[in-house]
């Protein structure tokens, strides 16, 4: 077991390269098994999600090759044997293969998903949306078998804007009989890589991006070839590290247009940060105005940057809200925010925070992948040493972060415990 070690105060500079976005990846690798053909999918980030997915394709007889971060799969020998509850529960995103199977062979077997621990989960959305497409779903305990003799297109509208139902939906969708319509889509950009990437096989997709996806079903996709976006999330957590550390840090490799609804919030916080086509840099400033967030689906304030947002919350002088709307469990972080010093108020998914706090190093643990990484942001700001335990879930979708770090001056280690 390994735990984060960082020695907090030192001001970064220098130049952090954003990877690959995990939420397309991990959507992206499962939809290569579409394909009756190679695929190559470039730019896959090295996180440990990726590797869970390897596992599950390697189960199903299916070839990966892999040259850094470009990858190529081989469908063509694909089995379509039940997945293991042990290998669904390393990932959330092992609902993809649900949509996947289901299109190609009308019949998947799979237990219920893992992922980090932000609240219930539910999948009953992506079930909805299958039953429509025609397919029949049983439970038994956590193990679902999902088949249909023949799908059809539907006519779906979700409870929801769930972003993995949009995307498992279209999964099944592309090879069904007839035209498949999505109201209430998700329209995260990462849905529109993926409807990239199954267009490029043949299939017949358009609206994605918006609240209505329609998906023409065509009877085969061949391999195909896509580049994963940049990470607006993981760009987003080094942006707000370099507003709160930076000294001329340049976050490169971004798509500004993917984190409008972040920059606004810089720039009603006295922010100084500057975009230069497709970077920007940052620097520290002691004059931050304090302000309210409240996560929202995209184009809204991404829930995923909620956690590291409230520890610049913390630096802002006066009272500001965090309020987290799409998931139920998402405040895990702020206890140890607490213990190191901020002064936070939590009245269920709302904190009212007041700054500015002086943070101090402790040990602490992380309670879920972007908790986590809200964790590092105020270990490089703690005063003294900060131990971070239970790592596993940062590394699941923050690739290189220690090599990143350093390589901007941060104290920053990795330590076997
Ligand atoms: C994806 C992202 C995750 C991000 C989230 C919201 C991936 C792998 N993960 O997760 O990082 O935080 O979008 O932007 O892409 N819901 C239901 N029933 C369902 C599905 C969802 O009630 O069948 C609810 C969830 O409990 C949650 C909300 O809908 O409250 C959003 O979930 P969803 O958009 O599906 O998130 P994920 O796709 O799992």
């Amino acid at each position: 077991m390994e735990r984060i070690v960082i020695k907090g105060g030192f001001p970064l500079s220098g130049t952090i390269t954003i990877g690959g976005a995990k939420n397309s990846a991990v959507a992206l690798i499962p939809a290569a098994l579409l394909a009756d053909g190679v695929c190559t999918i470039k730019n896959v980030p090295n996180i440990t999600d990726r590797d869970a997915l390897f596992e599950i394709i390697r189960l199903l007889n299916c070839d990966i090759k892999q040259n850094d971060k470009t990858i190529e799969i081989d469908s063509t020998k694909l089995e379509n044997v039940p997945i293991s509850e042990a290998l669904s529960v390393k990932l959330r995103a092992s609902y993809y293969f649900m949509g996947v199977l289901l299109g190609k062979y009308k019949h998947v077997e799979i237990y219920f998903p893992g992922g980090c621990n932000i609240g219930t989960r539910p999948i009953d959305i992506h079930l909805k949306g299958f039953k429509a497409l025609g397919a029949k779903v049983t439970k038994s305990k956590h193990k679902y078998t999902i088949s249909a003799e023949e799908l059809h297109g539907a006519n779906i509208n979700l409870a929801f804007a769930s972003v993995g139902a949009t995307i498992n939906i279209m999964f099944a969708a592309v090879r069904a009989k007839g035209t498949t319509i999505i109201n209430n889509a998700a329209k995260e950009v990462e849905i529109i890589n993926v409807a990239d990437f199954l267009n490029k096989m043949g299939a017949k997709i358009t609206g994605a991006g918006t609240e209505m996806i329609t998906i023409e079903g065509v009877d085969h996709l061949n391999g195909a070839e896509i580049e994963v976006i940049p990470d607006r999330i993981e760009a987003g957590t080094y942006i707000l590290m370099g507003a709160l550390m930076g000294k001329d840090l340049k976050v490169e490799g971004i798509v500004p247009e993917h984190n409008e609804a972040l920059f606004e919030k810089l720039t009603e916080m006295n922010v100084d940060y500057k975009i230069e086509g497709n970077s920007v840099i940052l620097n520290k400033r002691d004059d931050l105005k304090p302000t309210n967030v409240t996560t929202e689906v995209y184009p809204g304030f991404p829930t995923d940057l909620g956690q590291p947002m409230s520890v610049l919350l913390t630096q802002a002088k006066g009272t500001s809200i965090m309020e987290e709307t799409i998931w139920e469990n998402r405040i895990g972080h702020y206890p140890y925010l607490q213990k190191m010093g901020a002064k936070i108020k939590l009245d269920g998914l709302k904190a009212t925070i007041k700054g500015k706090s002086k943070l101090i190093g402790t040990d602490i643990n992380a309670t879920d992948l972007r908790g986590g990484a809200a964790l590092i942001l105020a270990g490089l700001i703690a005063e003294g040493t900060t131990s971070i335990y239970d790592i596993d879930y940062i590394l699941r979708g923050y690739e290189n972060i220690i090599n990143k770090l350093s390589n901007v001056g941060a104290k920053i280690s990795l330590e076997e415990i």
